[in-house]
């Protein structure tokens, strides 16, 4: 069985909902599971003020979980046109596996959720591509064949999926970016096992 792990952090949880479609896409492919992982806030003072163990949902990433996967799909809020603290701050702890080269070939895909329709939803994912290529991996989009990436009229890129969740994020995840994040993570399980056979 080939996991592929779906690493997101969200604290409205507009990602967490896209992190659950992803892995619905990945499960959809015969030989592929999900394994679902988070990552905690980061803080102002230096001490670790979060519990080992999250109250509800995902468990958090263990570096272990990224050695493990045959993949990655990496989600994040859009903060300021890039991905949120926590998960670069996660990233910025892989530099043990960056040395090992323990991602090297593995394939990865992004998505996102921001809040206005021009308000970083691609430079988002694009930077968020960054870190992964630097380990190595083999970046995995969405293609034209597609047919959500020509209707859609909110999220839905070909850098990956993605939500625009509104000034108050009350915007609902829309069809075309529900089927595009089943799509991303089926596309993703499916290059993970053509690539480890
Ligand atoms: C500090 C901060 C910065 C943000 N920066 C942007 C931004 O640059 N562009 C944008 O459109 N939305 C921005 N947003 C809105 C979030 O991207 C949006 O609410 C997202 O859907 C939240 O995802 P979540 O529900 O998974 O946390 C920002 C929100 C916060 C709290």
């Amino acid at each position: 069985m080939n996991e592929i792990l779906v690493l997101y952090y969200s604290q409205g949880g507009a990602v967490r909902e896209m992190a659950k479609l992803v892995a619905r896409g990945v499960e959809s492919v015969q030989g592929a599971q999900a394994r679902i992982r988070t990552v905690p806030k980061v803080s102002a003072n230096c001490e670790a003020t979060e519990p080992d163990i999250p109250a509800s949902g995902a468990p958090y990433a263990e570096l272990k979980d990224l050695e493990e996967c045959s993949g990655i799909a990496l989600g994040s809020p859009t903060r300021f046109g890039n991905m949120a603290a926590p998960m670069k701050y996660f990233l910025d702890g892989t530099a043990g596996l960056w040395l090992k080269g323990s991602l090297i070939g593995k394939p990865a895909a992004v998505f996102t959720s921001t809040g206005s329709m021009h308000g970083g939803n691609e430079t988002t994912l694009i930077t968020m591509m960054l870190p992964l290529m630097h380990h190595g991996m083999v970046m995995v989009g969405l293609p034209y064949s597609e047919p959500e990436l020509s209707s859609t009229s909110s999220g839905g890129t070909p850098y990956g999926a993605s939500h625009i969740g509104g000034a108050t994020d009350d915007r609902p995840i829309t069809e075309d970016e529900r089927r595009l994040c089943i799509k991303l993570g089926k596309r993703l399980a499916e290059t993970a096992l053509k690539l480890a056979a």
